[in-house]
């Protein structure tokens, strides 16, 4: 278990899920041994059949949660074609998760500028180089672009690719589960109508 001294309070009580989940977040940075912002996303293919798949969280506020990627990957076009999306996070070190779901926009240009300049150099010739989600002949096809890319902005800014940026995930529900003796955990769900709308909390059976 966590030497970690976690959010006091029964947070049953809280009524704001951001504040919430900004202190699980936070808790959840003092105790996870890499990557807490780590988050399965679900999206549905043209058939409807969901797929999921690791991303980071990279930013969230109460217009909602924000991660980055290859708009032609898998998830970047199933995303563009059906703008819905799920999130879950599982923080094993405390036992909790964060579920939410919701419609999905795509960031401003601004906004993706402005992450992609704080990447590492190498990242960002990445983000260039990686044909995400494409069938790659070999490791050295991959190897081959990040030194074309290298050489094509050896000097100067990187610019963003017009391909990669992020997505906001509007929630219209946020769940929060922790673990409880014999399986009776506590699970409170917020949910409203629409993203501008006010959140009715509904505790939940286990
Ligand atoms: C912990 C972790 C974090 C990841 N973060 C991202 C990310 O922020 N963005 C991204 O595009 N892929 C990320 N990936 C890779 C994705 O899980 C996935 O393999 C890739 O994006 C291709 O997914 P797709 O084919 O469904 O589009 C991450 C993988 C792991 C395991």
């Amino acid at each position: 278990m966590t030497e970690v001294e976690l959010t006091s309070g029964d947070f049953t009580e809280e009524n704001e899920p951001f504040s919430l989940f900004g202190a699980w977040l936070k808790d959840a940075t003092a105790a996870e041994i890499n990557d807490p912002n780590a988050v399965a996303v679900a999206t549905v293919d043209e058939k409807g059949l969901p797929n999921v798949r690791m991303v980071l969280l990279k930013d969230y506020d109460e217009r909602g949660f924000v991660f980055y990627t290859n708009f032609e990957s898998q998830k970047g076009r199933e995303l563009l074609a059906c703008q819905k999306a799920a999130m879950v996070f599982h923080w094993k070190s405390l036992r909790r998760q964060v579920r939410l779901r919701g419609e999905v926009e795509i960031v401003t240009d601004q906004e993706a500028d402005e992450y992609y300049a704080t990447r590492p150099r190498g990242s960002r010739i990445g983000a260039w180089a990686s044909k995400q989600s494409r069938p790659l002949e070999g490791r050295f096809a991959l190897e081959k672009a990040v030194a074309e890319y290298t050489a094509r902005y050896a000097v100067g800014n990187i610019p963003r690719p017009p391909h990669w940026s992020g997505f906001r995930i509007k929630p219209v529900s946020i769940e929060f589960w922790h673990d409880r003796p014999f399986r009776l955990h506590d699970r409170v769900e917020f949910r409203r109508e629409t993203p501008e709308g006010d959140w009715a909390k509904v505790r939940m059976y286990p």
